[in-house]
């Protein structure tokens, strides 16, 4: 099922030529993924690879996660884990190039030469820098107190990631559009530079708000909240987070709205549309207590969960396999970023 709308209108010459469907998207190694990344990102990324006219470069945003200074031991175990966590997510399939950024450098060399095509302004509008100096001045700080050059550019290093791949659709959370927007406005600016056809401008995928997933709390599953369910817990931990699940005090045998609940929401993100079916039927009808939902919904993600969390945790203790993944994902986006960042230079003069 798609999930994704599209921001622009399909370029009709795609129709004509043979060739694949560029879809390219990176994830920032922030911490474990949990449901809520699952249902929005990656699973409708797998289902976009399903499709095998796409060819999908999807990568772990080490760089970008940089700019909040990371302890180096840490951040390497997240990016490993992350990549562990996308192959065993239905990403492990040979249309699928998974790869850390920082192993293919002519992403770092674009991003040098598109500072040159940026405007200052432009990344002064940016909605991640206009936070932390809004913060700034609400604190009394200096507006670019503990802004770094990293936060600063983030934007310039994400329009590298997109044109250097080449890539023609990159889907992303709403929150991102601004950043998209950005990406295609630079390829713009390199045409009326320099020339057009050396950067390929990206079309944005926005994801449908239907792919979020309420967290504990009823409100959107998202780390910073606090309230998510980690994807990749062991059993015993998954039921122990899903009975934290917050519902309200409505007794068993009294009827009850199901597309109000969480618990169904989340349901409808992982059983079988029968099972979906029943359960909304007996909140309707009433019958049904929020401790046999419960049951239900763990018994619903571990079915859904259990082949992936194995996947992953043998991914994790086998080295020489990750590395044979990323060793391949690694030398595709690099053969091909190599191409377009070759373009990229002699088109302006050097
Ligand atoms: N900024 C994105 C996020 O925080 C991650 C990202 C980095 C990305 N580079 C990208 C996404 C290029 C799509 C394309 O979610």
């Amino acid at each position: 099922a798609m999930t994704h709308t599209t921001a622009q209108p399909e370029r009709s010459s795609r129709a004509a030529t043979a060739r694949p469907t560029v879809t390219l998207t990176g994830v920032q190694p922030t911490g474990d993924l949990h449901l809520g990344n699952y249902i929005g990102a990656i699973r409708p990324l797998a289902d976009l690879a399903g499709d095998l006219t796409r060819d999908v470069y999807v990568f772990v945003a080490d760089l970008h996660a940089l700019n909040s200074r990371p302890d180096p031991a840490v951040l390497r175990e997240r990016s490993r884990r992350l990549v562990a966590a996308l192959l065993a997510c239905g990403l492990d399939r040979p249309n699928v190039h998974v790869y850390r950024q920082s192993r293919v450098p002519a992403v770092a060399g674009m991003a040098a030469l598109l500072n040159n095509v940026t405007a200052k302004g432009l990344l002064n509008r940016a909605h991640a820098y206009k936070a932390a100096v809004a913060a700034n001045v609400a604190a009394g700080r200096d507006p670019d107190h503990g802004v770094n050059m990293g936060l600063y550019s983030y934007p310039v290093l994400m329009a590298a990631d997109i044109l250097a791949l080449d890539a023609d659709e990159v889907p992303v959370g709403a929150d991102q559009a601004q950043h998209l927007e950005i990406a295609v406005d630079l390829a713009q600016q390199f045409s009326r530079s320099y020339r057009p056809g050396v950067l390929r401008e990206p079309r944005a995928l926005i994801a449908q708000t239907t792919a979020t997933l309420p967290g504990l709390d009823g409100r959107k599953m998202s780390k910073s909240y606090g309230n998510a369910i980690s994807l990749m817990a062991e059993p015993d931990d998954m039921r122990k987070q899903i009975r934290r699940i917050v519902t309200d005090s409505t007794p068993p045998a009294q009827p009850k709205d199901p597309d109000t609940c969480t618990l169904v929401a989340l349901l409808r993100a992982f059983a079988d549309p029968g099972t979906v079916a029943a359960v909304e039927e007996r909140y309707r009808t009433g019958g049904i207590g929020y401790g046999e939902v419960k049951a239900r919904l763990a018994d619903a993600i571990d079915a859904h969960v259990a082949p992936m969390r194995n996947r992953y945790q043998r991914l994790l203790t086998d080295p020489a396999e990750l590395d044979a993944r990323l060793a391949r994902g690694e030398q595709n986006a690099c053969r091909r970023a190599d191409r377009t960042l070759a373009r990229t230079v002699v088109a302006m003069g050097l």
